[in-house]
């Protein structure tokens, strides 16, 4: 018996691309083949000495009194535990100077369904049944944005421009000649730094963003899931930025915490009282066990020294090495590209002229145990079909072991050229 879905159902439970394709990285990973080089996926490296700091927390929560019940017993209240909320306001006021309080803050489960809350609750069927969209103001854009919508089309995006910044660097820059704001624009939002391409949107930038998104009575949504204060994977040197119509989200997951399912939103008291509200439908509470590890660390603002002097420094060093294995593997003789590693946890490839799409350099590469994801994901809610950048791009995690990126990057290159040559002989 086939059971019908409502519109709801079709969108969120009919399976979608890339749900497909991190099935097949699922199963890739499962077969356990010693010479697989998993360059696919997000999860964050395994840091000793950060994983020992949350060895010694979970020890002291079993030593404290009330600790365990505390972490693993309660409901907490929708919005978040109440200490965690205001130890998070003050370490944003005292770090930054922005004036919020814990009526600017909601915890959610994981940084994913804070956007889940968020795109749906701003966008999609009004009720006088116009509808309204997302606007990304550049891509290739965070995938697990993608799908999100519980109606169709929650995405528009701009093409950007790409700066040339030297033989194999560019650099993507938000087009704000062709960035219209147009009425049925429900907010903005970006990644900064940005999945899947380590862009780090400028100081300017971001401003020019935020007064078109104060112009327009519209709120700017900035994904903060790898920058600072935590966990401070962003090498370049932008500054932290929020106003009150910004709503900023903040994850514990890349500073090593995916497990525990922790999102932080800060933003304005109305929209926060909505995401409570959400998670009280959608879930009653929220994971607590996240909170209660890293709260005396908030408290004391020992997380801004962890990010700082230990995560920010370890995936530095991974990006530099992955970048001059990238160097290596591709040398000068294939028009290549890479963009500027400014945070994040990826190179991102851009092989212009590549005459196989990515996502069949995607299928070559997994039949030599190389996951990568083509870059023609990274592309949702951008109305140009034709433009070719879209299947010349693939992103590569470094968060791997530094042998298995160096490896992976060297069949990449290998691939790469056969494709060309292969082309090149078909035209002899
Ligand atoms: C840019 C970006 N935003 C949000 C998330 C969601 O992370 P989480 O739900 O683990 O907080 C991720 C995860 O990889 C991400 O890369």
């Amino acid at each position: 018996m086939t059971y019908r879905y409502s519109q709801f159902g079709t969108h969120l439970g009919s399976g979608s691309g890339i749900g497909e394709l991190m099935d097949d990285l699922g199963h890739a990973l499962a077969s356990g083949s010693p010479d697989l080089k998993m360059l696919g996926g997000g999860q964050p490296a395994p840091i000793a000495e950060v994983n020992a700091v949350w060895r010694k927390r979970m020890e002291e929560i079993l030593a404290e009194n009330s600790g365990l019940e505390r972490a693993l017993t309660l409901y907490d209240p929708p919005r978040g535990n109440p200490q965690f909320l205001t130890a998070i306001a003050t370490l944003m006021r005292e770090t930054f100077g922005w004036e919020i309080e814990s009526e600017n803050i909601a915890v959610t489960c994981g940084g994913q369904t804070a956007f889940f809350f968020l795109f749906n609750l701003l966008a999609g069927e009004m009720p006088d049944g116009s509808r309204r969209k997302i606007l990304l103001p550049l891509v290739p854009e965070y995938i697990g944005y993608a799908n999100q919508g519980v109606g169709a089309d929650l995405f528009r995006a701009v093409t950007p421009l790409i700066e040339k910044n030297g033989p194999h660097d560019f650099k993507y820059r938000v087009d704000f000649e062709q960035l219209e704001i147009t009425p049925d624009i429900a907010a903005i939002c970006a990644s900064r730094p940005t999945n899947p391409t380590g862009n780090v949107l400028t100081d300017d930038e971001i401003s020019k963003l935020s007064a078109l998104a104060k112009q327009n009575h519209i709120p700017l949504i900035i994904d903060n899931a790898y920058g600072a204060p935590f966990p401070g994977i962003i090498f370049s040197e932008a500054t932290p930025f929020w106003e009150p119509h910004v709503v900023l989200t903040l994850s514990l997951s890349k500073l090593g915490l995916p497990g525990t399912r922790t999102g932080i939103v800060i933003g304005p008291p109305q929209l926060i009282a909505a995401l409570g509200s959400m998670s009280a439908i959608a879930g009653l509470s929220n994971p607590n066990l996240g909170q209660q590890i890293t709260l005396p660390l908030v408290q004391s603002g020992e997380i801004l020294r962890l990010s700082r002097d230990v995560i920010r420094p370890f995936y530095e060093g991974k990006c530099l090495l992955a970048r001059e294995a990238a160097q290596r593997a591709f040398g000068d003789d294939l028009n290549w590209f890479m963009h500027r590693s400014e945070g994040a946890l990826f190179l991102w490839l851009w092989f212009p002229g590549l005459p196989i799409t990515a996502m069949e350099l995607y299928e070559r590469l997994k039949k030599r145990e190389v996951l990568i994801i083509p870059g023609h994901y990274f592309f949702f809610g951008h109305a140009d079909e034709g433009w070719r950048h879209r299947h010349e791009c693939i992103r590569v995690s470094y968060a791997m072991d530094k042998a298995i990126v160096q490896a992976g990057l060297e069949i990449i290159a290998e691939e790469v050229r056969a494709a060309f040559r292969e082309i090149e002989r078909a035209g002899k």
